[in-house]
């Protein structure tokens, strides 16, 4: 890879890039800045998309038209697997619009009619590099699995259970999703590697400050390895 974009959607996930990465430009579109720089020797580009599906894609095209020619996504979820706990990782394997949903048009929900795929898969190489980055810093606390995306915060334990059940997804975020569709639709590569800030059942107003800043810095350095070793 030529140029690797790194997108996070909130401060917390892209203050620790900051302040390691070596500037040497920015530029402003559309309200997102855009730093462009060296981190470990390699060029990246790196922004902060805001939250939700419509900031994360609009973002993406413009870091794609800015050059990346592969994107990593950090960031926090809300767990839907069972087997995960607050700080555990997740490696997508693929992405998926949870709230898309043309049910009554007899559209699967998640499926976007007339598309040509509604589940995007992420890259094979960024995957196993994200595997490895985790394996290394977090030693039996990460899975690869399906990242839902949808412009809701969940916290109830039965939207849990029906993303589970419907998709078999692993966490719940706000932007994945629709930064794999853009990514697909400019046959660019990428991987989203999100840490669990909560567990999605309502109880995230109690710590989701403390768990997100802690979350954010467990994504930071599997960013930091994978882009070392790319
Ligand atoms: N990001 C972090 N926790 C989340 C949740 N519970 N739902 C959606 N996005 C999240």
């Amino acid at each position: 890879f030529n140029k690797i974009g790194i997108i996070g959607a909130m401060v917390e996930e892209i203050e620790l890039l900051h302040k390691h990465t070596e500037v040497a430009s920015e530029v402003t579109k559309a309200g997102i800045t855009y730093y462009e720089g060296k981190l470990h020797g390699k060029e990246v580009v790196y922004c902060k998309s805001g939250v939700g599906k419509v900031n994360a894609a609009v973002c993406t095209q413009i870091m794609l038209d800015l050059g990346a020619d592969c994107v990593l996504f950090t960031g926090v979820a809300g767990a839907v697997d069972p087997r995960l706990n607050i700080g555990d990782i997740v490696v997508s394997t693929s992405s998926i619009q949870h709230d898309m949903d043309c049910s009554p048009l007899g559209f699967a929900r998640g499926t976007i009619p007339f598309h040509n795929r509604s589940e995007f898969p992420a890259d094979e190489r960024l995957i196993e590099l994200a595997v490895s980055a985790s394996d290394r810093l977090f030693p039996g606390r990460s899975l690869k699995g399906i990242v839902l995306s949808g412009d809701q915060f969940i916290a109830s334990r039965e939207t849990v259970k029906l993303l589970h059940d419907t998709f078999e997804g692993a966490c719940a975020e706000m932007e994945g999703a629709s930064v794999a569709q853009v990514c697909d639709m400019n046959g660019i590569p990428y991987v989203v590697i999100r840490s669990m800030s909560d567990k999605a059942d309502g109880s995230a107003h109690v710590n989701f400050a403390e768990f997100t800043i802690q979350a954010a810095n467990n994504s930071y350095r599997i960013i930091d390895d994978m882009v070392k070793h790319i």
